[in-house]
């Protein structure tokens, strides 16, 4: 599917994103019994993570999309975020779940939870599939989490460089030359 030639390393295998993904889907229908979940998808790392993780969530739940930039070059965050795509919907009153493929430095997920919080939501949690907890600049609170991993540069299951590997469906290192 990919030139062997560009991956330094398979850090985690689709047959072990699928299982974490089950897991986490069901953890999220437990805590969330009885409600309706407002997923928010960041795009566009997050789209192939939150497509699977939704078909293993059994309470009812709706999915919106943002995207943002952030200032600065481009695989480094400088928590200075732009929005380019705001929700559709209103979260006021609504259980609030933001979905990330990432995080990194925690700035754009801290950025994040402070501009919908303003936005009066009834609760606001936090999913990630990957977190490279030795990168962390601000502390940002974690409610669901994949794998913890390392401080390297990956790729594949929706995460990219420069737009490319996001359809691999497992995670690697790039091969830097
Ligand atoms: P943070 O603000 O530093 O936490 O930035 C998180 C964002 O940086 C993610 O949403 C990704 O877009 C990007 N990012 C951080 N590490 C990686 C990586 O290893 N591969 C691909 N993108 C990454
Ligand atoms: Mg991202």
């Amino acid at each position: 599917m990919i030139e062997q030639e560009k991956i330094e390393e398979i850090l985690i295998p689709e047959n072990q994103i699928k299982k974490k993904v089950e897991e986490l889907g069901n953890q999220i229908s437990c805590d969330y019994a009885g409600k309706e979940i407002f997923c928010i998808g960041v795009l566009r790392g997050a789209t192939i993570f939150l497509a699977d993780l939704a078909r293993y969530i059994s309470v009812p739940m709706t999915m919106d999309f943002m995207a943002i930039s952030s200032y600065g070059i481009s695989s480094e965050s400088s928590g200075v975020v732009r929005i380019l795509k705001d929700l559709d919907e209103n979260i006021e009153n609504r259980d609030v779940l933001i979905v990330e493929d990432i995080v990194d430095t925690g700035l754009t997920l801290d950025y994040l939870l402070r501009m919908l919080q303003s936005r009066k939501p009834a609760s606001l949690k936090t999913c990630t599939l990957l977190n490279k907890v030795e990168r962390r600049k601000i502390e940002v609170p974690i409610d669901y989490c994949g794998f913890n991993i390392p401080d390297r540069f990956v790729v594949g299951y929706g995460l990219d460089f420069n737009g490319l590997y996001r359809n691999i469906p497992y995670i690697f290192v790039l091969k830097t030359v």
